[in-house]
């Protein structure tokens, strides 16, 4: 299966040079390099799909924790429709490509990031076919087709990343670098578990962080630098295991959309050093 393989340098990367307290390699490399998977959507290897209609799913699990649970890349052939379903837990999908049609007609598209509150159910078609990636912690079960309401737009919420809105994100530690946010699904803002776009002007560096479950993130626009040297470029994927401690840095601004699954803990800013 197509992996993109990460290949960690030995001494932190020149563009984290201009930052004092530096975390020392020994604190974030263990952690980084345990577990990571990195996947662009643009090189997937598409298998079928092992529940819902196989014949038009198809997916590259990243993720995989089994009853549709995990996060994962799925492509949907033109003309393919799934069945009824309920959502478990919260449920975040981003269209990567081409449409889908939800229960109560709408149509997302490329771009549209969208997330489901749990216990929400719909069934979704796709006339023209589409890739998207999915997001969920919780089980997928089969549902009624009167189980989608009319009103599915209540439990439901889009932002595109294109012409979104974005704000200062609210739990920035003192000292921190600005970086924007829009909060399309965020459960809890205290600890950042939740579905939502993040953007880093260029030159933003988040603060040292700890993710006491997984952070999964996929790249839409720019470049974003981890600690280890690591470039996440457009269209990449990244699943990182929980117990991840890392701060990331975009040199030309970046635009992502944040999977986290648990609570994240800041441990320490860093203050740029003096020119
Ligand atoms: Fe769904
Ligand atoms: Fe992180």
């Amino acid at each position: 299966m197509w992996q993109r393989a990460v290949v960690p340098v030995a001494k932190t990367p020149a563009v984290m040079q201009d930052y004092a307290n530096t975390p020392t390699p020994e604190v974030v490399m263990p952690s980084l390099a345990k577990g990571r998977t990195i996947v662009n959507w643009r090189h997937a290897d598409w298998a079928p799909y092992p529940a819902l209609n196989a014949d038009a799913y198809t997916w590259h699990p990243i993720r995989a924790m089994g009853d549709g649970a995990g996060f994962y890349l799925m492509r949907v052939a033109p003309g393919g429709a799934s069945e009824p379903h309920r959502h478990e837990a919260l449920e975040g999908i981003v269209i990567l490509e081409g449409e889908l049609v939800d229960s109560d007609g709408t149509v997302f598209g490329e771009g549209d990031c969208i997330a489901y509150q749990p216990g929400s159910a719909h069934h979704t078609a796709s006339p023209k076919g589409c890739s998207m990636l999915v997001w969920t912690n919780g089980a997928i079960t089969a549902a009624d087709a009167d189980d989608a309401p009319a009103d599915l737009a209540k439990s439901r919420a889009c932002a595109n990343w294109h012409n979104a809105d974005f704000s200062l994100y609210p739990s920035l530690p003192a000292n921190g670098d600005p970086i924007y946010w829009n909060d399309v699904a965020c459960q809890n803002s205290d600890t950042g578990e939740g579905f939502y776009i993040v953007k880093f002007p260029p030159g933003a560096a988040s603060a040292l962080h700890e993710h006491m479950g997984n952070e999964e993130f996929t790249i839409l626009k720019g470049e974003l630098v981890d600690p280890d040297g690591s470039v996440y470029r457009s269209g990449d994927c990244v699943s990182l295991e929980p117990g991840t401690k890392h701060f990331s840095h975009s040199p030309n601004g970046c635009v992502t959309v944040a999977c986290i699954s648990g609570p994240l803990r800041t441990i320490h800013s860093r203050k740029k050093k003096a020119a």
